[in-house]
Formats: structure tokens, sequence, C-alpha cells
């Protein structure tokens, strides 16, 4: 059971005297909802806010934590901590700027002072970025993380650090980190099994964001590296991507404009994407309507633009999401979650609320 905060309470000033001048006045009604939420290592049910209001209707029955990638709601803060959940900041830095350990000590003590600042709960580290294993970032990378979670363990007892990797280790965009290193040095990673095609080596055509085979074939290499799985949260798309055709075969290849990714000659970025709330308010009305790719367990769709232009359209639904959910349980993962809970449509109306709740659903088959 979690348990959102202490056993004993102490008037608010004194509190605010212990915590040192980094933590801020509580914004919520109950001063008790300011302190941190700690887990117990349970199934993970991860969502990325990106702002906006949409939080009020999620399914706040399954969330754990929020990663708050948007601006800072105290609202939504003290909401989350109601609920037991835990929310978590973003943390970004340009890899340069954290080779030198003093630098990375500051940047480190940063985020745990605006942690406390704003009653959080813990970091999700989100760095993307291009990194090489012959390079100092490799090392300070994984230093980085090792140092971070070390400090919010500390000095927020209770308190969640967390990685977000690609779907494989093997590379993917040029990040060749130090994954294991990375995995015992946080509390788990969250492997983002989405954007699969932003390296296309092969054909240049449209593909799912997401294919089931390939996603679990990342899972696999992360286990094979000797990750525990129950370091593994699967992050799953709640959007798709909109591919414009230089041509659409009758048996629905959508070949692709060539946009080169990080050495790869064709890529996703061709697309654009589109959050699922809308791809719902586009497929019936669509030339083809819902099809399903057998091989790679997805659906989508085709349409054609007022340019004349045809368009394939690649996306996750409850069907895709729920094969992937049913791996996170048989392989034991540690939990699932989602890029991002904010393209739900959230809108009071009867087929809406339906299929949002259906792609909640869906996590936890
Ligand atoms: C590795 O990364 C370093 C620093 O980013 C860069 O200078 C170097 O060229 C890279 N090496 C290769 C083989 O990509
Ligand atoms: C990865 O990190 C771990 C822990 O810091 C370290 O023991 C290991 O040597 C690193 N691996 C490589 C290939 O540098
Ligand atoms: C488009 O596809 C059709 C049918 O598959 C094919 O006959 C035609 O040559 C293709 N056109 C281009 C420009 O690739
Ligand atoms: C689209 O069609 C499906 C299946 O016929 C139906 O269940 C759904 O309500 C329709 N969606 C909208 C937005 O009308």
């Amino acid at each position: 059971m979690r348990r959102p905060w202490g056993r004993w309470l102490l008037p608010l000033g004194l509190l605010q005297l212990l915590g040192g001048p980094a933590a801020g006045a509580c914004p919520c009604q109950d001063p008790r909802l300011c302190h941190p939420v700690t887990g117990t290592g349970g199934f993970e049910v991860f969502v990325f806010d990106v702002g906006k209001e949409t939080w009020k209707s999620y399914d706040w029955s399954k969330i754990t934590t929020v990663a708050a990638f948007g601006k800072y709601d105290p609202e939504l803060m003290c909401y989350a901590h109601s609920k037991g959940s835990r929310i978590v900041l973003k943390g970004d830095v340009p890899l340069k700027e954290i080779v030198d350990p003093a630098k990375r000590t500051a940047w480190i003590s940063q985020q745990v002072d605006l942690a406390k600042k704003q009653h959080m709960d813990g970091i999700n580290i989100d760095i993307e970025q291009e990194v090489n294993e012959t390079s100092p970032e490799y090392h300070a990378l994984t230093d980085l993380v090792k140092e971070t979670t070390d400090a919010f363990h500390r000095e927020i007892p209770g308190s969640q650090v967390t990685f977000d990797v690609a779907w494989s280790p093997a590379c993917i965009d040029k990040r060749c980190y130090n994954y294991t290193g990375i995995a015992d040095a946080c509390d788990f990673l969250f492997v983002m099994s989405y954007d699969e095609q932003s390296q296309i080596w092969t054909d240049c055509i449209a593909k799912a964001n997401a294919p089931y085979l390939q996603t679990l074939v990342g899972y696999e290499e992360y286990i094979t590296m000797g990750i525990d799985p129950k370091k593994l949260v699967m992050g799953v798309p709640w959007y798709g991507y909109d591919y414009v055709c230089q041509n659409l075969s009758k048996d629905h290849v959508c070949s692709l404009s060539k946009v080169p990714f990080r050495g790869a000659p064709c890529s996703d970025a061709a697309g654009r994407q589109v959050p699922y709330g809308a791809i719902m308010k586009q497929v019936n009305s669509s030339l083809s309507g819902v099809l399903w790719d057998e091989v790679q367990k997805s659906p989508f769709y085709e349409y054609k633009d007022s340019l004349g232009h045809f368009h394939q359209v690649w996306y996750d639904d409850p069907r895709s999401i729920s094969l992937k959910a049913a791996y996170v349980k048989s392989r034991g993962l540690r939990g699932i979650g989602m890029w991002n809970g904010n393209n739900l449509d959230y809108s009071r109306e009867a087929v809406a609320e339906q299929q949002t709740e259906a792609m909640w659903q869906a996590l936890t088959p």
C-alpha cells in the first residue's frame, strides 16, 4: 500500500525550517499533500503529462507516477498526491555540460532543490542525445544517473529516479549508452517503445510506429544484456504517424520521401505525429476505414487530402496495445506507461469517452 504522507505531522512553519530554504510554501489545501509519496515497487503505470488541463480526466485509479513535462502546475501536484500517485520532474541537460564532475554536482543539486520547492517525488531523466562508447560523455552520463539517484534518494526519502531509453539498446539514433550501468544506477528505465521507424535502413515505406515483434525484440535485448525485467517499464504510444505517400499501391505499400536521420537514409521524420484523439475523429471518414496489419499487429488507414495526395496513418489502439501489455505481464516487466496522457479526446462526447476509457483499460488487460 502506498503511504501519501508521514506518520507524524509538524506545524507547517517548522516543516519549512527543517526542509531548509529550498522547500516552498505548500500550495495544497491540505498541507499534508505536499509530503513526498513513497511507493512500494509494485506495478507501475507511468504517465507523461505535457500540460493543459486534461489530467483532470485521467484514470487516476491506475496511475502510479506522473512525469510532469509541461509547465509546473501546483494543482496537478496536489491532486496526484491526493491519489497516492507520484509526480516527478523532467530532467534534461546538454551532456557536454556535465562531463566536469563539479558542473554535474551543481546541476544535480539544482534539480533536488527544485523538486523540494515544488514538492515533487523524483525526476525522469530524458536525455536523447547522441553518445558513443569512446566519448567522455559516455561515462559522464552513467555517473550523472548514479549521482542523481543517490542525491534524490538521500534528500527526498522514497523518491524515484528514472531514465528514458530508446526501444532497443542497439545504438538507436546514435544513442550508445552504458545501458546496464544506467539501469543499475536508477530505479528503472522507461523504454520508449515508439518512433521505431526513426532509422529505416531497408525499404523507405511507411510502417507501424511500434510493431509488435520489433517491440518485443527490444526488451529481449535489454534483458539479454543482464537488465532485470523489473527495471523495465514499457512505454506505448498514444499517437501515430501520418505519412504522405509518394506512391500508394493497391496492397497498401506507401513509399516515403527520403528524410535522413542520424545516419539512416530514411526516417519517420517524413511523417507527422498525430494524437490518438485526432486519429479517431478521422478514421471513419477515411478512404479505407480501419485496416489491420497482421505482421506488425498494428492498425492503419488511408485517406486523400484536399490537394489529392494519398496518406497512410499508422497508430496504436486498444487492440495493439493490449497485445503488448500482455507481454509486459507475462515477461514480468515493472510496468507500462505512455507518451502521452494528453493525447486522448477527453470531451464528454459519448463515443470519445468510450474510446478514451478503452485506451486506459488496454494498459492493464
Ligand atoms: C564520439 O563522440 C565524440 C564526442 O561527442 C566525437 O568527437 C567523436 O567523433 C565520436 N566518434 C565517433 C566514432 O562517432
Ligand atoms: C558501465 O557502468 C558500470 C557501472 O558504472 C561499469 O562498471 C561498467 O564498466 C560500465 N561499462 C562500460 C562498458 O564502460
Ligand atoms: C507506383 O505504384 C504503381 C503500382 O504499384 C507502379 O506501377 C508505379 O510504377 C509506381 N510509381 C512510382 C512513381 O513509383
Ligand atoms: C467509427 O466506426 C466505429 C465502428 O463502426 C464506431 O464504433 C465508432 O463509433 C465510429 N466513430 C465515430 C467517431 O463515429
